[in-house]
C-alpha cells in the first residue's frame, strides 16, 4: 500500500509524476475543498507539501496524526507552525539555495525597472505618445556610483549585492551576523541597520519574516530613507507597513519602489496601483522553469527520504539547531 501524500496545489508535472510513482497523491486544490477538509478526509496522510500561501498551523497539523514531514515549496517558511511540528517530531523542509540566483535576478530587474522607469516607458510607447528623442524624456536614476543597501546578507542578499557591485554600486549591508569574508572578498561595507537605511540610494530587503521583524519598515524607518531613494522588497510583505509606503510614495517621499511581495498577499494596497513610480510583480522571485522544477524535486526528495525512514535534506534551521 502506497503511503499518502497531500500536495496543496498543483506544481510542475515531472515532480507530480514522480510523486504519483511512489505515493498515493491527493492534490487538495483539485478536490474543490479547503486544506482542512481534505486532511480530515485523509487522516492517514504522512507527508504534506505546501506553498508559502498555505497557512499550516497547529490545528491543521493536529488533523493528521501520522504526519512525518511538511515540505514547503519555498525557502521562506513563516507560513508553517514550526514549533508545533518540532514538538511532534515532524520534519519541516524548505528550498534554499536553488532559488537564490533567480530571486537576486528579479531584485535587480525591479531595481532597474524603477530606476530607469521601464514600466512607465513601456506604457508611454503603447499609448503612442513617443514623438522623438527628448533631452528630458523619462529621466531616471543612475546605478553606477550610488549606494546599494542590503538588509539581510544571507544567500539571496549576497547574490543580489554581488550583482549590485557589478553595476558599479557601493554596497553597504546590515545583517544579524557580520560577514567579514564577503566584506573582504567583494568590498562590501557593514553598517548599523539605521545607517544602511539612511545611506542607501537603493535599499533592498532580504531577510526572513518573523513576528520580531513585523513592520521593520514602518513610518519611522521609511522616514529615515533618502527622499530620492528606491525601496525594494522581494522578501516578505509583513516586513513593511504597506499603507505607509503608499502614503510616502504618493507624497514624493521616495523615488520609487519595486515590490514582489505584499503585506496582505494576494491583496495589494489600492493606492499603490495608481502610482507610476511603483513596479510590482506577483511574487515571482523564484519563477523560472529551472528553479521551480528544482524546488519541486527538492520537496519530492525530502518526502521520499522521510517516508522511507531517512532524514531529509534541507531541514529548516530550527530543525537543525
Ligand atoms: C520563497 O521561496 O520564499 C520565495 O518567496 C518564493 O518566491
Amino acid at each position: 500500500m502506497k503511503k499518502k501524500v497531500v500536495l496543496t496545489k498543483n506544481y510542475l508535472e515531472p515532480a507530480i509524476d514522480r510523486l504519483k510513482e511512489q505515493f498515493q497523491l491527493v492534490v487538495a486544490e483539485e478536490t474543490g475543498k479547503d486544506l482542512g477538509a481534505v486532511l480530515k478526509e485523509h487522516p492517514d496522510t504522512e507527508a504534506l507539501i505546501g506553498f508559502l500561501s498555505d497557512k499550516i498551523d497547529r490545528q491543521l497539523i493536529g488533523l493528521v496524526p501520522n504526519l512525518k514531514i511538511i515540505a514547503n515549496y519555498a525557502v521562506g517558511y513563516n507560513n508553517i507552525d514550526v514549533a508545533c511540528a518540532l514538538e511532534k517530531g515532524i520534519y519541516v523542509t524548505h528550498t534554499p539555495d536553488v532559488l537564490t540566483e533567480a530571486t537576486a535576478d528579479l531584485t535587480m530587474a525591479l531595481a532597474l525597472a524603477v530606476c530607469r522607469r521601464i514600466v512607465e516607458s513601456d506604457a508611454f510607447m503603447r499609448a503612442g505618445r513617443f514623438e522623438g528623442w527628448g533631452a528630458k524624456l523619462m529621466l531616471g536614476k543612475e546605478l553606477r556610483g550610488s549606494t546599494f543597501g542590503v538588509v539581510g546578507l544571507g544567500r539571496i542578499g549576497l547574490a543580489t549585492a554581488r550583482r549590485a557591485a557589478g553595476f558599479g554600486m557601493k554596497v553597504v549591508y546590515y545583517s544579524k551576523t557580520r560577514k567579514p569574508e564577503a566584506e573582504e572578498r567583494f568590498g562590501f561595507t557593514y553598517a548599523r541597520f539605521v545607517d544602511v537605511v539612511k545611506q542607501s540610494d537603493i535599499l533592498s530587503l532580504h531577510l526572513p519574516y518573523s513576528e520580531d521583524v513585523h513592520h521593520l519598515f514602518n513610518e519611522d524607518t521609511f522616514d529615515l530613507m533618502k527622499p530620492d531613494a528606491v525601496f525594494i522588497n522581494v522578501a516578505r510583505g509583513g516586513l513593511m507597513d504597506e499603507a505607509y509606503l503608499a502614503e510616502k510614495l504618493e507624497k514624493g517621499g521616495l523615488f520609487g519602489a519595486g515590490l514582489d511581495v505584499y503585506e496582505f498577499e494576494p491583496k495589494v494596497t489600492e493606492r499603490l496601483l495608481k502610482l507610476k513610480n511603483v513596479v510590482m510583480a506577483p511574487h515571482i522571485g523564484s519563477a523560472t522553469d529551472e528553479t521551480r522544477l528544482e524546488m519541486a524535486m527538492m520537496t519530492v526528495r525530502g518526502v521520499a527520504a522521510a517516508l522511507t525512514g531517512g532524514r531529509p535534506d534541507h531541514l529548516v534551521p530550527e530543525w537543525r539547531a
